[in-house]
């Protein structure tokens, strides 16, 4: 039981700029779980780490503390390695679903626990979720034995998992206190911490469509990140990579679930081929597996082997038809010319707006809205062609979607390529 505190002094302790003791940490991380903290308390606090930060040793405690305040998985007997990918979301990523039976498929079993998407960044249980079938709840018992048979997982976080951070994620969505880089730091850690996993890699995202719109702030969140994940034995790196341009040609859930597919059967946009490999990589290196070649599990089909085997396990068929959106609306190029600017955010938001994405926790996602995108920055498109594609099954959700992507992109003469991964840090 930590040392008793009382929530107006911890909060006064971070307005005026000190720093938390380990026992305030403690005592402030379980006395909110346990509800003796009131919400306006909690974002009172959360408000004056915004404003006023902490520092390393603050950031492992609160952690620390978040991991503590439920379980803590151990898959340390499982008969392969484990490593895990986290993005910190952005538009268009599919990247787990062919990461994670491909990382499996090279020998290393992927515990990979995902959450629902909030906002212009898709979840990854929403994207299965429209596989026909598909259960995204498992036991702890059924995940052991899947990861164990199969080698890849990709299932809900349940309620054990950081309780602490359930309750001050949702408190902080509402308060205006989600981008403090201490909070998400000690949120996404504390969960990757707690499930389990051996390695870890994370993907920091930078730009229009990310958290974090600069590369020196992404590089703080990621620095920081990795140390927590070392600090607790996670063999940890992050990559630093682009969010302003939409990852592939889709952002929606089937639509990302069939570009995956594309993937694991050896083709797809090659922007996401390069991604799913480089992180693939790393995460491979991470469990000590760095003598396998990924390339060559997707090109000889072992990575779709396992995807199929992934999804079945979970009751869903991999075979089965994907839905299909009710109605479709094309825009089309204005003038001829090179695609130099698609932006991140305006795509996420058309998407968002015609049921890919939900405004709040408990609204449903449409399975087949979306939108696709037929050019990439650098691609030549002409007048009048397709350039959008826009899919949902209400079609007076159009008209907001369509202002979201005005001003989303430029076609201009010339196209200087950006690197995709700007950067590596572990
Ligand atoms: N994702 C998380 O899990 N937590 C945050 O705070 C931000 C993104």
């Amino acid at each position: 039981m930590p040392t008793q505190h009382d929530a107006v002094e911890v909060i006064l302790a971070k307005r005026d700029r000190q720093e938390l003791t380990d026992s305030q940490i403690d005592w402030v991380i379980d006395a909110y779980t346990r509800g003796a903290v009131a919400d306006e308390q909690m974002a009172a606090l959360a408000m004056a780490i915004l404003l006023n930060g902490m520092d390393r040793r603050e950031i492992a405690r609160w952690t620390a503390a978040m991991i503590a305040s439920g379980e803590r998985m151990d898959f340390s007997t499982l008969s392969r390695p484990t490593a895990d990918k986290h993005s910190t979301g952005g538009v268009g990523d599919k990247i787990t679903l062919p990461l994670a039976p491909l990382v499996a498929a090279c020998g290393v079993a992927v515990p990979q626990l995902s959450g629902r998407g909030l906002g212009h960044t898709g979840g990854t249980l929403d994207k299965l979720e429209s596989i026909p079938g598909w259960r995204a709840a498992l036991s702890n018992e059924e995940m052991f034995a899947q990861l164990e048979s199969v080698g890849a997982v990709i299932c809900a976080a349940g309620d054990g998992l950081a309780p602490a951070d359930k309750k001050l994620y949702a408190l902080r969505d509402v308060t205006g206190t989600v981008e403090a880089i201490p909070l998400i730091a000690s949120s996404i850690m504390s969960k990757k911490i707690a499930e389990g996993t051996g390695a870890l890699v994370l993907d920091v995202k930078v730009g229009t469509g990310a958290f974090m719109k600069s590369v020196e702030t992404a590089r703080e969140l990621a620095e920081t990140m990795v140390a927590l994940g070392k600090d607790a034995g996670v063999n940890t790196v992050a990559l630093l990579t682009d969010m302003s341009t939409p990852l592939g040609l889709t952002a929606g859930n089937a639509i990302e679930v069939q570009e995956s597919v594309d993937v694991l059967a050896g083709g797809g946009p090659a922007d996401v081929v390069e991604l799913t490999l480089a992180l693939a990589r790393e995460m491979l290196a991470g469990a000590g597996r760095d003598d396998v070649d990924p390339a060559e599990k997707l090109a000889d089909g072992s990575a779709i082997d396992v995807w199929k085997q992934m999804i079945r396990a979970q009751d869903g068929d991999p075979d089965a038809a994907l839905p299909v959106a009710r109605e479709s609306h094309v825009v089309t190029a204005p003038t001829s010319g090179v695609l130099t600017r698609l932006d991140a955010m305006a795509v996420g938001l058309a998407a968002w707006r015609l049921g890919a994405g939900r405004a709040r926790k408990e609204d449903p996602v449409q399975a087949g809205a979306g939108v696709v995108w037929h050019a990439r920055p650098g691609d030549e498109v002409t007048a009048g062609a397709p350039l959008f594609t826009l899919l949902t099954d209400d079609e007076h959700r159009f008209e907001r979607a369509l202002a979201s992507l005005e001003g989303g992109y430029d076609i201009g003469t010339s196209y200087e390529p950006a690197p995709l991964v700007i950067d590596r840090i572990g």
